[in-house]
């Protein structure tokens, strides 16, 4: 079973500082007090019908749900009855009112070019888009994959599918040509919805060659929806004659298929999202309507404190979770105003983020650690020189926040003014599982405090009892939540085994915890085979999948090594086929391989090659060993089932 990391913790511990919510922030927050949230938080758990009704109420519902939640482990269905269309709330209820021309989507191409959408032009697009679809032939229960960059249409295309009853499946635009395609094939979608290319960094990002080579190889695919983003003269694109549409013609001429939204029940499959697990194919998180919408929507209220002219600002990339539940979803069904940005964080330098937020009077910034540490690195005189008195609300998501990133986000973005929310959660749980309520509850840097609405987290052995105060174990999360994931697409029994046997009566969420005096959560990581590198979830058989696939490679393990910018860095140890040399010709051979199988994010740091690799003598690979090889330090516990410990003494010898 999986260990958590003890001096992880022991560093955890050394950090005590509270920060109180700042009093002009409590005043007008919408939950001000932590009397406010501990009396919110009993009621979801105490009487869920009454708080889930009222706190959805501004959704547009069809017809209302007659039973909240049935639960039979580990299958939920939430708000059973209802019927709805996810895009009206989050397009056709801001028709009426002063929303209407409020924009929703303001985007800052990487060039600097704006282009605004109101709410009646998100709701134009989405309807001509999902006209559009319907005359490809989707309908409802269809599936369509989404391969595009931060570009306002991805938006509109995820709600089109909505829109129609179809479910999506946005592919990270990062990822290769083989990733794309087994995603594809998993989820069997009829029509892929791609762009010409993105901007990245200053250098165009080829989304439709790439879309091409994975179409080629998915009989599934009938028609792809091609969007001219960057334009034929900087990426000439080949369209396939019979298969390929463009997205702008498509949308001019469509029918008016997409005006009325289809109702669907509650428990209607609203997409898949395919992320990393412990084998090396990657799992289709499937999320339903009712149950996501409602938890998306409420978590965004309450973490973001969301006020009518708040300009908010995530900045993760729409193909990972974040910009589902945190992009589109949860603000659009709010009302706010979004920004979306196309490109790098530094580019043309290091001063992009800051110039973004003034430019646009940024309210409320969400980012990942990762991106913050980074700033950290490159001096407090980037955000200087931009005025950031806009910010009122900063927000991290992704992976443990170190004390020292989390004061200089506070101190040096946030001017000391403004509250920090860190939260918690996964593509599994779909929205926000634990933060502090920004007006309510004090902030602990690098804790993601306490539960939110509805959610039963504990930390525990793998028995399912509680551990004591300040003490490891394992994070579960004890009762269902509206978006918790339904189910693996295709594979029930997957879903069943990797998140609901490991602890008894529990989701199992793969980080190990702790829980401190007060009940605040301290999340150390993943204990399972996942590593997050630079808040990129890979799962190190995915990785390792890759490399033995190389015709050179015998056998791989892949490990996450602590890094002081990543979190996590990826460090593979690869023993070679007797015809290969471990030479630098083979290490550039084999980085090239992995980048084209996953995609470049998933790119090793460092490759080791070795003559064996230390294992049990039943065979199975001791990662653990291999962690503390690659992190530079003695290893630590039992190596008594090492087979021959002369491989582990030729490892460090070779590090030497
Ligand atoms: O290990 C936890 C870490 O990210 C994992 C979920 O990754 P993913 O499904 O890609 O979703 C990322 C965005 C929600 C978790 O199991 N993680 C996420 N947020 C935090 C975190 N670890 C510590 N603190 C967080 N705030």
């Amino acid at each position: 079973m999986a260990t958590t990391d003890d001096r992880a913790i022991s560093s955890h511990l050394k950090e005590s500082r509270r920060f109180a919510p700042p009093d002009a922030f409590a005043q007008r927050a919408l939950v001000g007090s932590r009397e406010a949230y501990d009396a919110l938080y009993r009621e979801s758990l105490e009487q869920p019908d009454a708080f889930w009704r009222r706190e959805s109420s501004a959704l547009v519902w069809r017809t209302p749900w007659t039973r909240t939640l049935s639960w039979e482990l580990p299958h939920a269905r939430w708000f059973e009855g209802a019927t709805l269309n996810v895009s009206e709330s989050c397009t056709d209820r801001h028709l009426s009112g002063a929303t209407r021309n409020k924009a929703a989507i303001i985007w800052e191409g990487e060039h600097g070019e704006v282009r605004t959408l109101t709410y009646a032009q998100l709701h134009r697009e989405v309807v001509r888009c999902a006209g559009a679809l319907a005359d490809l032939g989707v309908t409802k229960g269809d599936r369509v994959a989404i391969y595009m960059g931060m570009v306002p249409e991805v938006a509109v295309a995820m709600l089109a599918c909505a829109r129609l009853g179809a479910t999506h499946s946005v592919v990270f635009g990062g990822f290769a040509a083989e990733a794309l395609r087994d995603r594809i094939q998993d989820s069997g979608a009829k029509v892929l919805v791609t762009q010409d290319a993105g901007w990245r960094r200053g250098h165009l990002v080829h989304l439709k060659e790439t879309a091409d080579r994975a179409a080629a190889q998915s009989p599934t695919i009938e028609k792809v929806l091609v969007l001219r983003h960057v334009g034929q003269d900087k990426a000439p694109i080949g369209m396939v004659e019979g298969r390929d549409v463009d997205w702008h013609h498509a949308l001019e001429h469509a029918s008016d298929a997409g005006k009325h939204a289809v109702a669907v029940d509650a428990e209607h499959p609203l997409f898949i999202l395919y992320t990393s697990g412990s084998t090396g194919k990657p799992k289709g998180v499937l999320h339903t309507t009712a149950g996501y919408l409602v938890g998306a929507h409420v978590s965004t209220k309450y973490v973001f404190d969301l006020r009518a002219e708040d300009v908010y600002w995530c900045t993760a990339d729409v193909g990972w979770v974040t910009g589902h539940s945190y992009l589109v979803y949860g603000p659009l069904s709010n009302g706010a105003t979004c920004v979306m940005y196309e490109g790098a964080p530094n580019f043309p330098d290091w001063g992009r983020f800051w110039r973004i937020i003034e430019r646009h009077g940024v309210t409320i910034l969400y980012t990942a650690p990762t991106a913050i540490r980074a700033f950290i690195r490159q001096g407090d005189e980037w955000p200087a020189k931009s005025d950031l008195s806009s910010l009122r609300l900063l927000g991290t998501v992704g992976e443990p926040i170190n004390p020292e990133a989390w004061i200089w986000y506070q101190r040096v973005v946030g001017g000391g003014r403004c509250p920090v929310v860190d939260t918690w959660w996964q593509t599994e749980t779909g929205s926000i599982m634990m933060t502090t309520l920004p007006g309510a509850c004090d902030a602990k840097p690098g804790s993601t405090g306490l539960p939110f609405f509805g959610v039963v987290p504990d930390v525990v052995h793998q028995d399912g009892t509680s551990v004591g105060p300040n003490q490891a174990g394992l994070l579960v999360l004890k009762s269902p939540w509206p978006s918790m994931l339904r189910t693996v697409w295709g594979d029930d029994e997957r879903f069943r085994t990797q998140y609901w046997t490991e602890v008894p009566g529990a989701y199992f969420t793969g980080d190990g915890a702790r829980r401190d005096e007060d009940g605040y959560h301290w999340v150390v990581g993943r204990i399972d085979d996942v590593l997050n590198v630079a808040g990129h979830r890979i799962g190190t058989a995915e990785i390792e999948s890759a490399l033995v696939s190389h015709p050179s490679v015998a056998e791989a393990a892949a490990v996450g090594r602590p890094d002081d910018l990543k979190g996590q860095a990826l460090v593979v140890f690869v023993t070679l086929k007797p015809a290969f040399a471990p030479d630098d010709a083979t290490r550039a051979a084999l980085l090239r391989h992995v980048e084209g199988e996953i995609g470049k994010f998933a790119r090793p740091d460092a490759i080791r090659f070795a003559d064996a690799l230390p294992k049990t003598r039943s065979g199975k690979i001791m990662r653990r060993l291999l962690k503390d090889v690659a992190a530079g330090r003695d290893a630590k516990g039992d190596t008594s089932t090492l087979e021959d410990l002369s491989v582990l003494a030729k490892l460090r010898a070779d590090e030497e």
